[in-house]
Protein backbone atom coordinates (compact mmCIF):
# COMPACT_ATOMS: atom_id res chain seq x y z
CA UNK A 1 0.00 0.00 0.00
CA UNK A 2 1.20 3.93 -0.70
CA UNK A 3 0.15 6.03 1.71
CA UNK A 4 -0.05 9.29 0.58
CA UNK A 5 -0.30 12.89 2.53
CA UNK A 6 -1.46 16.16 1.26
CA UNK A 7 -1.86 18.42 3.88
CA UNK A 8 -3.42 21.66 1.93
CA UNK A 9 -5.77 19.66 -0.91
CA UNK A 10 -8.40 21.38 -3.01
CA UNK A 11 -11.36 20.98 -5.21
CA UNK A 12 -10.35 21.72 -8.48
CA UNK A 13 -12.66 23.74 -10.78
CA UNK A 14 -12.02 23.80 -14.37
CA UNK A 15 -13.90 26.29 -16.73
CA UNK A 16 -13.77 25.77 -20.62
CA UNK A 17 -14.26 29.75 -21.63
CA UNK A 18 -13.57 31.13 -25.25
CA UNK A 19 -10.91 33.88 -24.41
CA UNK A 20 -10.58 35.94 -21.15
CA UNK A 21 -11.73 39.69 -20.87
CA UNK A 22 -11.13 41.42 -18.04
CA UNK A 23 -14.17 42.91 -16.53
CA UNK A 24 -16.64 41.25 -18.51
CA UNK A 25 -18.91 38.32 -18.05
CA UNK A 26 -17.41 35.12 -19.72
CA UNK A 27 -19.90 32.38 -20.52
CA UNK A 28 -18.26 28.93 -19.64
CA UNK A 29 -18.51 26.09 -22.87
CA UNK A 30 -17.77 23.26 -19.97
CA UNK A 31 -16.83 22.46 -16.96
CA UNK A 32 -15.77 20.01 -14.28
CA UNK A 33 -14.11 19.31 -10.98
CA UNK A 34 -11.36 17.33 -9.56
CA UNK A 35 -9.95 16.30 -6.59
CA UNK A 36 -6.51 18.34 -6.27
CA UNK A 37 -3.20 18.04 -4.56
CA UNK A 38 0.10 16.27 -5.32
CA UNK A 39 -0.42 13.44 -3.11
CA UNK A 40 -4.01 13.35 -4.41
CA UNK A 41 -2.13 13.01 -7.89
CA UNK A 42 0.12 10.55 -6.79
CA UNK A 43 -2.90 8.08 -5.25
CA UNK A 44 -4.21 8.71 -8.46
CA UNK A 45 -1.33 7.60 -10.15
CA UNK A 46 -0.96 4.13 -7.90
CA UNK A 47 -5.03 3.38 -8.46
CA UNK A 48 -4.46 3.52 -12.00
CA UNK A 49 -1.82 0.96 -11.35
CA UNK A 50 -4.27 -1.10 -9.91
CA UNK A 51 -2.54 -1.14 -6.63
CA UNK A 52 -4.12 0.11 -3.11
CA UNK A 53 -3.41 3.46 -2.25
CA UNK A 54 -5.12 5.72 1.02
CA UNK A 55 -4.84 9.07 0.49
CA UNK A 56 -4.97 11.42 4.21
CA UNK A 57 -5.98 14.57 3.94
CA UNK A 58 -7.72 17.14 5.97
CA UNK A 59 -10.83 18.13 4.62
CA UNK A 60 -13.48 20.83 5.73
CA UNK A 61 -16.93 22.05 4.45
CA UNK A 62 -18.74 21.24 1.07
CA UNK A 63 -15.72 21.25 -0.99
CA UNK A 64 -14.03 18.96 1.80
CA UNK A 65 -17.14 16.49 1.25
CA UNK A 66 -17.23 16.61 -2.75
CA UNK A 67 -12.92 15.86 -2.41
CA UNK A 68 -13.70 12.95 -0.53
CA UNK A 69 -16.29 11.55 -2.94
CA UNK A 70 -14.88 12.57 -6.07
CA UNK A 71 -11.69 10.47 -5.01
CA UNK A 72 -13.95 7.08 -3.91
CA UNK A 73 -15.61 7.36 -7.08
CA UNK A 74 -11.63 6.96 -8.35
CA UNK A 75 -11.16 4.09 -6.52
CA UNK A 76 -9.28 5.82 -3.42
CA UNK A 77 -9.54 5.01 0.24
CA UNK A 78 -9.94 8.31 2.11
CA UNK A 79 -8.67 8.74 5.59
CA UNK A 80 -10.12 12.36 6.00
CA UNK A 81 -9.22 14.43 8.82
CA UNK A 82 -12.23 16.55 9.60
CA UNK A 83 -11.44 20.44 9.88
CA UNK A 84 -13.81 23.40 10.41
CA UNK A 85 -11.98 25.43 7.78
CA UNK A 86 -13.57 24.73 4.32
CA UNK A 87 -11.44 22.81 2.34
CA UNK A 88 -10.13 25.29 -1.06
CA UNK A 89 -11.02 25.61 -4.44
CA UNK A 90 -8.88 26.16 -6.83
CA UNK A 91 -10.03 27.73 -10.34
CA UNK A 92 -8.98 26.89 -13.83
CA UNK A 93 -9.96 28.83 -16.96
CA UNK A 94 -8.89 26.82 -20.06
CA UNK A 95 -9.21 29.09 -23.45
CA UNK A 96 -9.94 27.17 -26.75
CA UNK A 97 -5.60 27.73 -27.65
CA UNK A 98 -4.85 25.90 -24.95
CA UNK A 99 -3.77 28.32 -22.32
CA UNK A 100 -4.68 27.50 -18.84
CA UNK A 101 -4.73 30.89 -15.89
CA UNK A 102 -4.72 28.98 -12.37
CA UNK A 103 -6.29 31.01 -9.44
CA UNK A 104 -4.93 29.16 -6.53
CA UNK A 105 -6.64 29.78 -3.00
CA UNK A 106 -4.89 29.57 0.38
CA UNK A 107 -6.54 27.01 1.95
CA UNK A 108 -7.80 26.89 6.07
CA UNK A 109 -5.84 27.37 8.67
CA UNK A 110 -5.26 24.07 10.60
CA UNK A 111 -6.09 24.72 14.49
CA UNK A 112 -3.43 23.01 16.88
CA UNK A 113 -6.27 19.91 17.26
CA UNK A 114 -6.29 19.62 13.93
CA UNK A 115 -2.66 19.61 13.11
CA UNK A 116 -2.28 16.46 16.11
CA UNK A 117 -5.15 14.69 14.38
CA UNK A 118 -3.64 15.14 11.00
CA UNK A 119 0.01 13.18 12.42
CA UNK A 120 -2.39 10.82 14.45
CA UNK A 121 -4.06 9.82 11.22
CA UNK A 122 -0.48 9.33 9.43
CA UNK A 123 0.97 7.45 11.88
CA UNK A 124 -2.21 5.20 12.44
CA UNK A 125 -2.55 4.25 8.17
CA UNK A 126 1.18 4.04 8.04
CA UNK A 127 1.58 0.51 10.03
CA UNK A 128 0.15 -1.09 6.67
CA UNK A 129 2.08 0.89 4.64
CA UNK A 130 5.40 0.42 2.28
CA UNK A 131 5.68 3.71 1.04
CA UNK A 132 4.33 7.66 2.55
CA UNK A 133 4.72 9.77 0.44
CA UNK A 134 4.31 13.49 1.25
CA UNK A 135 3.46 15.93 -1.20
CA UNK A 136 2.27 19.81 -1.98
CA UNK A 137 2.59 22.78 0.20
CA UNK A 138 2.19 23.42 3.84
CA UNK A 139 -1.37 24.69 4.87
CA UNK A 140 -1.40 28.15 6.82
CA UNK A 141 -1.15 26.87 10.66
CA UNK A 142 1.95 24.21 10.11
CA UNK A 143 5.55 24.93 10.39
CA UNK A 144 7.68 24.64 8.03
CA UNK A 145 9.32 21.60 10.27
CA UNK A 146 5.84 19.59 9.71
CA UNK A 147 7.59 17.18 7.21
CA UNK A 148 10.66 16.71 9.13
CA UNK A 149 8.20 15.18 11.84
CA UNK A 150 6.59 12.86 9.75
CA UNK A 151 9.42 11.92 8.55
CA UNK A 152 11.55 10.86 11.82
CA UNK A 153 8.23 9.15 12.95
CA UNK A 154 7.79 7.44 9.99
CA UNK A 155 11.09 6.12 10.15
CA UNK A 156 10.76 5.22 14.06
CA UNK A 157 7.77 2.74 13.06
CA UNK A 158 10.15 1.52 9.65
CA UNK A 159 8.39 3.06 7.12
CA UNK A 160 9.79 4.39 4.02
CA UNK A 161 9.15 7.81 3.09
CA UNK A 162 8.84 9.63 -0.57
CA UNK A 163 9.01 14.14 -0.20
CA UNK A 164 7.63 15.97 -2.92
CA UNK A 165 7.66 19.89 -2.10
CA UNK A 166 9.67 22.91 -2.11
CA UNK A 167 11.31 26.33 0.21
CA UNK A 168 11.64 25.68 3.33
CA UNK A 169 9.43 23.07 4.15
CA UNK A 170 11.88 21.05 1.42
CA UNK A 171 15.02 21.67 3.55
CA UNK A 172 13.64 21.34 6.90
CA UNK A 173 12.98 18.07 6.18
CA UNK A 174 15.93 17.19 4.08
CA UNK A 175 17.65 17.06 7.05
CA UNK A 176 15.27 13.98 8.82
CA UNK A 177 16.85 12.19 5.78
CA UNK A 178 13.99 10.96 3.83
CA UNK A 179 14.32 7.96 1.62
CA UNK A 180 13.95 10.22 -1.33
CA UNK A 181 12.92 13.69 -2.05
CA UNK A 182 11.36 14.16 -5.79
CA UNK A 183 12.36 18.15 -6.65
CA UNK A 184 12.07 19.23 -9.73
CA UNK A 185 14.47 21.14 -11.49
CA UNK A 186 13.24 24.90 -10.16
CA UNK A 187 13.01 23.43 -6.82
CA UNK A 188 16.12 21.57 -7.12
CA UNK A 189 17.51 25.47 -8.37
CA UNK A 190 15.71 26.93 -5.25
CA UNK A 191 16.76 24.27 -2.59
CA UNK A 192 21.12 24.58 -3.88
CA UNK A 193 20.88 28.86 -4.24
CA UNK A 194 22.15 28.21 -7.31
CA UNK A 195 20.84 28.54 -11.42
CA UNK A 196 21.01 24.91 -12.97
CA UNK A 197 22.14 25.26 -16.73
CA UNK A 198 23.32 21.80 -17.52
CA UNK A 199 22.20 18.13 -16.80
CA UNK A 200 26.10 18.35 -14.77
CA UNK A 201 24.19 21.06 -12.53
CA UNK A 202 21.47 19.13 -11.60
CA UNK A 203 23.27 16.45 -11.17
CA UNK A 204 25.40 18.64 -8.40
CA UNK A 205 22.70 20.09 -7.07
CA UNK A 206 21.15 16.97 -6.14
CA UNK A 207 24.42 15.72 -4.38
CA UNK A 208 24.01 18.76 -2.14
CA UNK A 209 20.65 17.63 -1.35
CA UNK A 210 22.16 14.15 -0.62
CA UNK A 211 24.46 15.99 1.92
CA UNK A 212 21.87 17.65 3.62
CA UNK A 213 20.35 14.43 4.49
CA UNK A 214 18.09 12.92 1.41
CA UNK A 215 19.10 9.94 0.76
CA UNK A 216 18.33 9.51 -2.63
CA UNK A 217 17.35 11.87 -5.04
CA UNK A 218 15.04 12.00 -8.21
CA UNK A 219 15.50 15.46 -9.74
CA UNK A 220 12.77 15.96 -12.33
CA UNK A 221 14.18 18.09 -15.14
CA UNK A 222 11.01 18.33 -17.66
CA UNK A 223 11.48 17.65 -21.14
CA UNK A 224 15.20 16.94 -20.51
CA UNK A 225 14.54 13.81 -18.27
CA UNK A 226 15.10 12.49 -14.49
CA UNK A 227 18.41 11.65 -12.61
CA UNK A 228 18.19 9.52 -9.40
CA UNK A 229 21.05 9.99 -6.91
CA UNK A 230 21.29 7.63 -4.19
CA UNK A 231 24.35 5.49 -2.47
CA UNK A 232 24.85 3.06 -5.09
CA UNK A 233 25.13 5.13 -8.09
CA UNK A 234 23.88 7.95 -10.17
CA UNK A 235 21.50 7.37 -13.13
CA UNK A 236 20.03 9.43 -15.96
CA UNK A 237 16.81 8.25 -17.25
CA UNK A 238 14.83 9.97 -20.80
CA UNK A 239 12.29 9.48 -23.14
CA UNK A 240 11.28 11.40 -26.18
CA UNK A 241 7.67 12.08 -26.44
CA UNK A 242 6.63 13.61 -29.60
CA UNK A 243 3.48 15.32 -28.85
CA UNK A 244 3.05 17.34 -25.03
CA UNK A 245 -0.61 17.79 -24.16
CA UNK A 246 0.19 18.31 -20.74
CA UNK A 247 2.69 18.58 -18.20
CA UNK A 248 0.72 19.09 -15.02
CA UNK A 249 1.29 16.55 -12.44
CA UNK A 250 3.67 14.31 -14.80
CA UNK A 251 6.09 15.05 -11.90
CA UNK A 252 3.89 13.70 -9.66
CA UNK A 253 2.87 10.67 -12.20
CA UNK A 254 7.12 10.41 -11.87
CA UNK A 255 7.08 10.20 -8.09
CA UNK A 256 3.93 7.19 -8.20
CA UNK A 257 6.08 5.10 -10.84
CA UNK A 258 8.87 5.22 -8.66
CA UNK A 259 7.19 4.13 -5.83
CA UNK A 260 5.20 1.35 -7.65
CA UNK A 261 8.42 0.05 -8.88
CA UNK A 262 9.82 -0.43 -5.84
CA UNK A 263 11.13 3.29 -4.62
CA UNK A 264 14.66 2.47 -5.84
CA UNK A 265 17.45 1.68 -8.21
CA UNK A 266 17.55 2.46 -12.18
CA UNK A 267 14.59 -0.03 -12.62
CA UNK A 268 12.15 2.50 -10.57
CA UNK A 269 13.84 5.50 -11.93
CA UNK A 270 12.81 3.57 -15.42
CA UNK A 271 9.57 3.33 -14.29
CA UNK A 272 9.27 6.86 -12.96
CA UNK A 273 10.30 8.06 -16.67
CA UNK A 274 7.99 6.20 -18.26
CA UNK A 275 5.22 7.56 -15.81
CA UNK A 276 6.43 10.93 -16.51
CA UNK A 277 6.53 10.47 -20.57
CA UNK A 278 2.84 8.96 -20.31
CA UNK A 279 1.83 12.05 -18.39
CA UNK A 280 2.67 14.50 -20.38
CA UNK A 281 0.69 12.83 -23.59
CA UNK A 282 -2.41 12.37 -22.25
CA UNK A 283 -4.09 16.12 -21.05
CA UNK A 284 -5.18 18.07 -17.69
CA UNK A 285 -3.64 16.01 -14.99
CA UNK A 286 -5.47 12.91 -16.29
CA UNK A 287 -2.58 10.09 -14.44
CA UNK A 288 -1.60 6.81 -16.62
CA UNK A 289 -2.97 3.17 -16.43
CA UNK A 290 -0.76 0.61 -17.45
CA UNK A 291 -1.76 0.49 -20.99
CA UNK A 292 -0.67 4.35 -21.52
CA UNK A 293 3.10 2.82 -20.71
CA UNK A 294 5.82 2.88 -23.37
CA UNK A 295 8.57 1.23 -21.71
CA UNK A 296 10.72 0.70 -24.55
CA UNK A 297 10.72 4.21 -25.41
CA UNK A 298 12.76 4.66 -22.13
CA UNK A 299 16.77 4.80 -21.82
CA UNK A 300 18.54 4.86 -18.25
CA UNK A 301 22.38 5.01 -18.42
CA UNK A 302 24.55 5.27 -15.77
CA UNK A 303 26.83 7.52 -18.28
CA UNK A 304 25.30 10.99 -16.89
CA UNK A 305 25.25 13.51 -19.63
CA UNK A 306 26.72 15.93 -17.44
CA UNK A 307 27.76 18.38 -20.59
CA UNK A 308 24.06 18.51 -22.03
CA UNK A 309 22.35 22.06 -21.85
CA UNK A 310 19.22 22.04 -20.49
CA UNK A 311 15.90 22.86 -22.11
CA UNK A 312 14.44 24.57 -19.52
CA UNK A 313 17.31 26.27 -17.53
CA UNK A 314 16.45 26.54 -14.15
CA UNK A 315 16.67 30.14 -12.11
N1 LIG B 1 8.06 17.77 -22.51
C1 LIG B 1 8.31 16.56 -21.99
N2 LIG B 1 8.76 15.54 -22.77
C2 LIG B 1 9.03 14.33 -22.24
N3 LIG B 1 8.89 14.03 -20.94
C3 LIG B 1 8.47 14.99 -20.13
C4 LIG B 1 8.15 16.31 -20.59
N4 LIG B 1 7.75 17.06 -19.54
C5 LIG B 1 7.80 16.24 -18.46
N5 LIG B 1 8.24 15.00 -18.80
C6 LIG B 1 8.45 13.84 -17.94
O1 LIG B 1 7.74 14.02 -16.72
C7 LIG B 1 8.68 14.17 -15.65
C8 LIG B 1 8.15 15.17 -14.63
O2 LIG B 1 8.03 16.45 -15.22
P1 LIG B 1 8.46 17.78 -14.45
O3 LIG B 1 9.91 17.74 -14.17
O4 LIG B 1 7.93 18.90 -15.28
O5 LIG B 1 7.67 17.60 -13.09
P2 LIG B 1 7.03 18.66 -12.06
O6 LIG B 1 7.47 20.05 -12.39
O7 LIG B 1 7.29 18.17 -10.70
O8 LIG B 1 5.48 18.49 -12.40
P3 LIG B 1 4.19 18.59 -11.43
O9 LIG B 1 4.64 19.18 -10.14
O10 LIG B 1 3.20 19.42 -12.19
O11 LIG B 1 3.68 17.19 -11.27
C9 LIG B 1 9.97 14.60 -16.32
O12 LIG B 1 11.12 14.33 -15.55
C10 LIG B 1 9.93 13.76 -17.58
O13 LIG B 1 10.28 12.42 -17.31
MG1 LIG C 1 6.20 18.69 -8.96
Amino acid sequence: MILTVTPNPSLDRTYEVPALHRGEVIRATGERMDPGGKGVNVSRAVAAAGRRTVAVLPLGGAPGALVADLLHAQGIEVAPVPVTGATRSNIALAETDGILTKINAPGPELTAAERAHLLDAVRAQSRTADWIACCGSLPRGLAATWYADVVTRAHADGTRIALDTSGPALLEAVRARPDVVKPNAEELAQAVGRPLATIGDALDAAERLRALGARAVLASLGADGQLLVDDAGTWYGSAHVDTVRSNVGAGDASLAGFLIAGGNGPDALASAVAHGAAAVRLPGSVMPTPADLDPTAVTVTADVPVDRVLGEPAV
